[in-house]
């Protein structure tokens, strides 16, 4: 036999010389929801690990997260007040905002902060854009959330991520963006966001559900994949500095086509029903937590991911995996 390909597995020094996917905690953003008030450290049912925290109890956990190597994070706001304009997505005063504030006042730029954009956690019937007639408005929704990332801007987020999948949204962010003079604001769009059962733990933790209807006019069907590249490249050409695909593990095959089509970033995102399904898992003793951790991780590495938004990161950093 001329080719023994078990010689390159024979000890661990060999395999980790030959690997061919290698992880950094670089690559790693890890999601934080926060919520008005002091003193709020609440544990999310629907997501062991993960909780609900005041700005304070942000700056504090952060602080931890800085010194495991996590310096790049992704705010959601949990708990502010909700309309049917979703007024409170871009007044300074909302968790986010303020938390920015905090944040950028304690960490200055040791900290790279991004920040949702979407209004489903503003809105009182929970749809990620304005409800007129049972349908999500396109371009109302687009002047919404571009106001919204310029509250975040202007608070100090580094990049603001739009998460709502209306048409046209990345260019007229950029276009405020650079009209009000935050030009070095990065975009990450997620910009290949399936309608996904994945979601469901998230909606729970930041009480973000439709109340009626589901997200299919505007989330992308997943039965589509050349659909996914055209979403991308529209992204592309409006200005967006990183593109995503989410949920990650069913997408595998979506995160390596983009990471063929495009030369930005390609980004991951390993959404709450990803996690807690493992988290779960591991609690009953059916899967080693470490393992099937960091074999997803370098599965999103290996098909494409250049970044990984996960809720794993502390763990991984903590317990040494990596
Ligand atoms: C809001 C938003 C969602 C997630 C990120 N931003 C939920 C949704 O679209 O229903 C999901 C994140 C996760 O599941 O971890 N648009
Ligand atoms: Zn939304």
């Amino acid at each position: 036999m001329l080719y023994r390909p078990r010689r390159l597995r024979h000890n661990t020094l060999i395999r980790d010389m030959v690997a061919e996917t290698h992880l950094s905690p670089n690559m790693f953003i890890y999601p934080y929801f926060v919520t008005k008030g002091e003193g709020i450290r609440r544990p999310i049912q629907a997501m062991p690990g993960v909780n609900h925290l005041s700005p304070d109890e942000l700056v504090r956990d952060v602080e931890h997260s800085l010194t495991l190597g996590i310096n790049k994070i992704l705010l959601f706001g949990v708990g502010d007040e909700k309309s049917e304009d979703a007024h409170s997505s871009h007044d300074h005063a909302s968790s986010v905002p303020t938390a920015l504030r905090r944040l950028r006042a304690e960490f200055g730029t040791d900290l790279y902060i991004a920040t949702d954009v979407c209004v489903c956690a503003y809105t009182t019937h929970g749809h990620c854009g304005i409800l007129a007639n049972d349908q999500v408005l396109n371009d109302p929704s687009v002047t919404l959330l571009a106001k919204m990332a310029l509250t975040h801007a202007e608070a100090g987020a580094d990049m603001v991520a739009p998460s709502d999948m209306m048409d046209g949204r990345i260019g007229a962010i950029r276009n405020l963006l650079d009209l009000n003079g935050f030009s070095h604001t990065s975009i990450m769009s997620y910009a290949i966001k399936y309608a996904s059962a994945y979601y469901g733990p998230f909606r729970e933790a930041a009480d973000s559900s439709p109340q009626k209807g589901d997200r299919k006019g505007y989330q992308m069907d997943f039965r589509n994949q050349r659909e996914a590249i055209r979403e991308a490249q529209l992204d592309e050409k409006e200005g967006a500095d990183v593109l995503m695909v989410k949920p990650a593990l069913a997408y595998l095959d979506i995160i390596r086509q983009l990471r063929e089509n495009t030369t930005l970033p390609v980004a991951c995102y390993n959404v709450s029903g990803e996690y807690s399904m493992v988290k779960y898992a591991a609690q009953q003793g059916l899967v080693d937590e470490q393992k099937i951790v960091m074999e997803n991780m370098y599965a999103f590495a290996r098909a494409g991911a250049n970044i990984i938004i996960t809720y794993h990161a502390k763990d991984i950093l903590a317990n040494k995996w990596m």
